[in-house]
């Protein structure tokens, strides 16, 4: 029986596509390199790993459409991208897969960001591969924004945000839904970028984010340390106002309320 393959299906957005995936009554297979990762129930499970080659050509056997979410931002070469994209192309083609959707960053083929020009890289692969492909660039998920925000949160009264930046941030399951439609629709090269509907400085954020919480404190802005380039301060992270785009639905002030309910004593 064919089958949807989906790369990082245990992580943050392939578990959202997994996840809609189940409800739409589909059986997917998640690719992941951890030992203890336990498949939602009517998902099966593949072991393998995209840095090495390890048994993804077992994961692959009848994967019709390939849903690629895995990535680790942390590695220093990025093989997981560069290669794991090498592999991934080589591998479905030899599988008889029909369509390979990658999902990459609003911007990487601007500036020279490390993580980002890998993303490029791995495109190109895509692109130059045998398998029919969509790639879709998104903006920056809300969590990850809410990630930062809580890194850079110590409880006081101020909450000091570094100057210049702006996202267009997205809720994580509107993109899973997006790559879902692109998946059963025909390959369709690059498909629009999605972005989230607003355009927002970092204090702003920051200003919802505590009034979300509830909390009295002040946000100061700072010139940040280090890592000068950073595509959050550029600007190459937005898609350009005049620019076509998907946009999810979701705002920041959307996202922050389903955070405080989900923290509610005994929500789940
Ligand atoms: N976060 C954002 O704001 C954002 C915005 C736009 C686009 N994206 C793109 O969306 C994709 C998913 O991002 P995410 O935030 O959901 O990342 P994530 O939570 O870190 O998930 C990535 C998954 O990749 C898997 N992985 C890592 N190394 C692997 C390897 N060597 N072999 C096989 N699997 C490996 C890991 O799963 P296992 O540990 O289970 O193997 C991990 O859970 C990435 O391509 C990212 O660039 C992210």
């Amino acid at each position: 029986m064919a089958v949807t393959l989906v790369t990082g299906g245990a992580g943050g957005l392939g578990s959202d596509v997994v996840r809609a995936l189940l409800a739409h009554g589909r059986a997917p297979r998640i690719l992941t390199h951890r030992a203890d990762a336990v498949a939602p129930d009517g998902a099966e499970l593949a072991r393998g790993d995209l840095r090495t080659g390890e048994g993804l050509e077992a994961a692959l056997r009848d994967a019709a459409t390939i849903i690629h979410c895995a990535s680790d931002a942390r590695e220093p070469d990025f093989a997981t991208e560069i290669e794991g994209a090498r592999r991934l192309t080589r591998l479905a083609k030899a599988a008889g897969a029909v369509h390979l959707v990658y999902v990459s960053i609003v911007g990487v083929d601007r500036g020279d960001y490390p993580y980002y020009a890998a993303k490029r890289q791995a495109e190109r692969i895509i692109e130059a591969g045998e398998t029919p492909w969509t790639i879709l660039r998104a903006t920056q998920f809300h969590g990850l924004v809410y990630g930062l925000l809580r890194s850079w949160d110590d409880g006081s009264a101020r909450l000091t945000v570094p100057s210049g930046m702006r996202f267009q941030s997205v809720a994580r399951h509107e993109v899973a839904a997006r790559l879902i439609a692109l998946a059963e629709a025909t390959p369709s090269g690059y498909a629009l970028p999605m972005r989230g509907p607003e355009t927002l400085t970092i204090g702003e954020m920051a200003q919802a984010y505590l009034a979300a919480l509830g909390r009295a404190a002040s946000v100061e802005t700072a010139p940040a340390e280090g890592a000068p380039s950073s595509p959050f301060r550029t600007g190459v992270n937005l898609v350009p106002e005049d620019t076509p785009a998907t946009r999810g639905r979701e705002t920041w002030a959307g996202f922050l309320r389903g955070k405080a309910s989900d923290q509610r004593p005994g929500a789940v």
